[in-house]
Order: C-alpha cells, then sequence, then structure tokens
C-alpha cells in the first residue's frame, strides 16, 4: 500500500529495508527514519545560524546495537513495569525483565526496534504507522500504532494513535535526547530548565514508583521556576542518588486530555528556547544518566552521561501495578491519543 518514500537508511539484521524521511518548512527541519520512527535529526534556528538539537548515529548498525532510545519512539510501554508483569481483567501477563528486575521500553523488541511502515511522507508531515500483534512481547491485544509527525511554523508536533482488538496497557512517547547547544556540544548542565509540575512520583532503587504522588516543593525536584539542570543535580537527595540524577516523572499540572505547557528549557550558548506542551498525564525527565563516556555519535560527536535531556511525556511508570495511578488501559475498541508539541524560539537578546 505504501509507496517508496525517502531515502535508503540501510538494512536492519533481519535484511528489512529501512528509509529516511526528510522534513523541513523552512524554520525547522528533521530527518526520521523508518527503525523506532526515530527522530535522527531536528535542526532549529539558533543566534549564529541554525542547530541541531538532538542526539543521534550516523548508521543503522548504531541505532540497532546501541542502548538509549535515541530518538526512538517507544512502547507498547514506555517506562517501567515492575517484575515484567501485570494483572490485567483478572489475568495475570509476563514481559521480558530487560532492565534489572524490570520491564522496560516495551520489552527486547520494543516498537523502537521495530521497521514501522510509511503511511504519509509530505514536504513538512509523516505518518508512520505499526502493526504490533496479539501477544507481541506478551502484552494482549493486536494493536495498530499511528504517529504523524508534523512541522508547525517553529514546532515539532508529534501526534500517537493507536486501537486494540482486547484491552491493554499502551503508553507511546518519543525519547528524544535533546541538547540545545547543539548536539555533541558538551554536557547541559548550564541549560535552564522550566517544569510545570507541582508533583512528581518519587521512585525506589530499581526506579519503580512507590506509589505515592508527593509535592516537589522543598527538594530538588523543584523545577518550577527556570533553574540550570546542574544546580541541584548532583545533591544527596536519595531520589537524585538512586537515579544518578534526574530520572523521574513528574506529573503535569493542569488537566490529562487537555494539551497545556509541560515544560520550557533554554540555552543561553546558542539562545535556542524549547517549550514543551502536552496532553499526557506524565513526563519523564531524564538527563542521559546511563550514556557511557565516550559513545560516537553523529557526525564525529562523542557523547557522555548529561550530555543531552528527555522530556517523555507519558503515563506514569507501572500505572498496570499501581490502582492509585491516572489509568493506562487502552480498551478494546477504544482510540489512544496523545499529542506532544516541542515548540522553538530564539531567546531575546
Ligand atoms: C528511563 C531511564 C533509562 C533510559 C534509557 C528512560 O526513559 O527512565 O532509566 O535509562 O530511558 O533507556
Amino acid at each position: 500500500m505504501s509507496k517508496v518514500s525517502g531515502t535508503p537508511f540501510g538494512v536492519t539484521k533481519k535484511g528489512e529495508e529501512v528509509r529516511e524521511l526528510t522534513l523541513d518548512n523552512g524554520t525547522i527541519s528533521c530527518k526520521i527514519i523508518t527503525f523506532g520512527a526515530t527522530v535522527r535529526t531536528l535542526t532549529v534556528p539558533g543566534r549564529d545560524g541554525a542547530v541541531d538539537v538532538v542526539l543521534g548515529y550516523d548508521t543503522l548498525a548504531e541505532y540497532e546495537e546501541n542502548g538509549g532510545y535515541f530518538g526512538a519512539v517507544v512502547g507498547r510501554y514506555a517506562n517501567r513495569i515492575a517484575g515484567g508483569r501485570f494483572v490485567l481483567n483478572g489475568k495475570e501477563y509476563t514481559l521480558a525483565r530487560n532492565d534489572g528486575p524490570n520491564h522496560l521500553h516495551g520489552g527486547n523488541v520494543g516498537y523502537s526496534h521495530r521497521v514501522w511502515t510509511v503511511e504519509e511522507a509530505g514536504a513538512d508531515r509523516a505518518v508512520l504507522t505499526l502493526d504490533s500483534p496479539d501477544g507481541e512481547e506478551g502484552y494482549p491485544g493486536h494493536l495498530q500504532a499511528r504517529v504523524t509527525y508534523a512541522l508547525e511554523g517553529s514546532a515539532l508536533s508529534i501526534h500517537y494513535e493507536a486501537v486494540s482488538d482486547r484491552d491493554t496497557p499502551c503508553n507511546l512517547t518519543n525519547h528524544s535526547y535533546f541538547n540545545l547547544s547543539g548536539q555533541g556540544s558538551g554536557d547541559v548542565l548550564a541549560h535552564k530548565v522550566q517544569l510545570f509540575c507541582s508533583a512528581y512520583t518519587p521512585a525506589g532503587e530499581t526506579s519503580i514508583p512507590l506509589g505515592t504522588v508527593d509535592p516537589v516543593e522543598g527538594t530538588p525536584m523543584d523545577l518550577r521556576v527556570p533553574t540550570p539542570i546542574g544546580a541541584h543535580i548532583g545533591e544527596p537527595f536519595q531520589q537524585l542518588v538512586w537515579g544518578h540524577g534526574y530520572d523521574h516523572n513528574f506529573v503535569v499540572d493542569g488537566q490529562p486530555g487537555a494539551l497545556r505547557p509541560a515544560a520550557r528549557v533554554c540555552s543561553q550558548a546558542t539562545g535556542v528556547g524549547m517549550e514543551v506542551e502536552t496532553n499526557s498525564p506524565g513526563m519523564q525527565f531524564y538527563t542521559a544518566n546511563f550514556v557511557e563516556n565516550g559513545r560516537k555519535g553523529k557526525g564525529g560527536a562523542v557523547y557522555s552521561s548529561r550530555h543531552g535531556f528527555c522530556l517523555e511525556t507519558q503515563h506514569f511508570p507501572d500505572t498496570p501495578n499501581q490502582p492509585g495511578f491516572p489509568s493506562a488501559t487502552l480498551k478494546a475498541g477504544e482510540r489512544y491519543d496523545q499529542t506532544t508539541r516541542f515548540r522553538f524560539f530564539l531567546l531575546e537578546g
């Protein structure tokens, strides 16, 4: 059904052809590869010229082999499910434990490691789809996912849709690592971050939420006013120690379901600012804590821990085992509908 779009970006180890699509609206541009529906580049105006603000790789082999989910769409359930198990409608389901004792980002071959189909490829808009069979990675129901990337003025908008023929947990996000000073330019500790989040879900040693929703007030998790990422990251606060930095789910203020501001981040080095809006209940703020020193990136870049930050809009981690959290069950026949917009602007002065 889909016509051949974009340019070749290699062949997976299993022999599937991967393509790269380029979107450009004259203000911002990006490259999307069909492996993982991954954002490989995202170029926005800076004070002194265009800046590529996402980490990535030059080759498909690196996307296949390296951990970290650079730029990918993750699913069927982004983030962790404790013990790789959950009960839904009275039946227990078992998933891969691919992160210590827990399930992470959809398992051994999550949506980030599947080749998506191009449904539409325009100058400033691309639609990719994925067919996820019943039982894939242990999840119930045949799920059909659809992700639309659209350039809207100075924003990249991502719209996630999914339908399933059985009830299933569903939580899709994009795992881009941003560096607004330019990918490969070093750490992001001087970036100022503001999260429109008055609460977060504290987690235990293996990053599974403890079940409470705690106020950020009076803790280093309080990022409600613009704060350098590095200001408190090294404090001996138990949550930051266990997370090796920020790696926490924040509760986005306002009503889930409504598109509302979630974050604003700025780099003085390039003058690039980014605003995130989402209709998701939560957002993982992650400071690339587990990117090892010396990882080779695009165009000769060398990455390390804290060289990027992720803002993964999402349902709260481990919701399938946490009755107190807003439900992440996609009911059979209903439509999953998530939108996140990353809008870029230039700082004054
Ligand atoms: C998780 C981190 C994990 C990273 C890359 C993030 O969403 O919260 O703990 O290391 O993804 O896998």
